[in-house]
């Protein structure tokens, strides 16, 4: 059998963020890479307590190369504030590092599509460099890529909102152990019915709280 394309011959071997970040830009770990601007890796501080996992870059990302700065990102800020979590101590990221879209005939908006399997397998070695290098207390899972990125394939997130959790073992050569935390993706909370989206906000605040509550100090 081929061998499956993944991120994993591209990973240097090297706990040092910057060096990742700056390998991470020249992956073809699979087909995304072919029609996004550029890679965006995570961004934070380097020994950041906090680690948010969100799906992949959205437009505005992939055109700035920095995660989370786009409507889902301002969200995201909100609901941090919110929560009394500070940026400066968090490290954000995404399951999948480059943007898959579609360009519709004769349109010129990109339109998000959401990343398969194969997608967030190839690109899990860079989630897992990232966790070995922060070395994060909690891990935030943000929707449903991002949950089963980490926790596997058939994980149900809403089954699991305010709960303590840990990575499968499955990751062998993962040598840290953080908390694990799911919640909604920020952007869903932009997508739902106007009269929900206050419910779903406090929703995102409370699991990020809970998961600040699991920092050890
Ligand atoms: N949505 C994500 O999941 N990640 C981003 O960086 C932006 C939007
Ligand atoms: Fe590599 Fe991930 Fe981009 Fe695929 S999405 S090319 S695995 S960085």
């Amino acid at each position: 059998m081929a061998a499956k394309s993944s991120a994993a011959e591209h990973v240097p071997d090297t706990a040092d963020l910057a060096a990742l970040a700056d390998a991470a830009q020249s992956c073809k770990g699979c087909d995304l890479y072919l029609n996004a601007t550029q890679t965006v890796f995570g961004e934070g501080t380097p020994k950041a307590d906090i680690m948010l996992v969100g799906e992949q870059p959205g437009d505005q990302e992939d055109k700035a190369g920095k995660p989370f700065v786009g409507p889902a990102g301002k969200l995201l800020d909100k609901a941090l504030a919110a929560a009394e979590i500070d940026r400066s101590r968090a490290y954000v990221t995404n399951a999948v590092k480059h943007f898959k879209f579609t360009l519709p005939e004769r349109g010129t908006r990109r339109i998000h599509k959401t990343p398969g399997r194969t997608e967030v397998v190839a690109c899990r070695p860079w989630l897992l460099s990232e966790l070995d290098s922060v070395r994060p207390d909690v891990v935030v899972l943000m929707g449903a890529t991002a949950a089963q990125a980490l926790m596997g394939g058939t994980f149900r997130l809403t089954a699991h909102r305010g709960e303590a959790l840990r990575i499968p073992s499955d990751f062998t050569d993962l040598d840290v152990d953080p908390a694990v935390a799911v919640t909604v993706h920020p952007s869903s909370v932009l997508r739902g019915p106007p009269e929900d989206r206050e419910k779903a906000f406090d929703g995102l605040v409370a699991d990020l709280r809970f998961a600040a509550g699991l920092v050890s100090r």
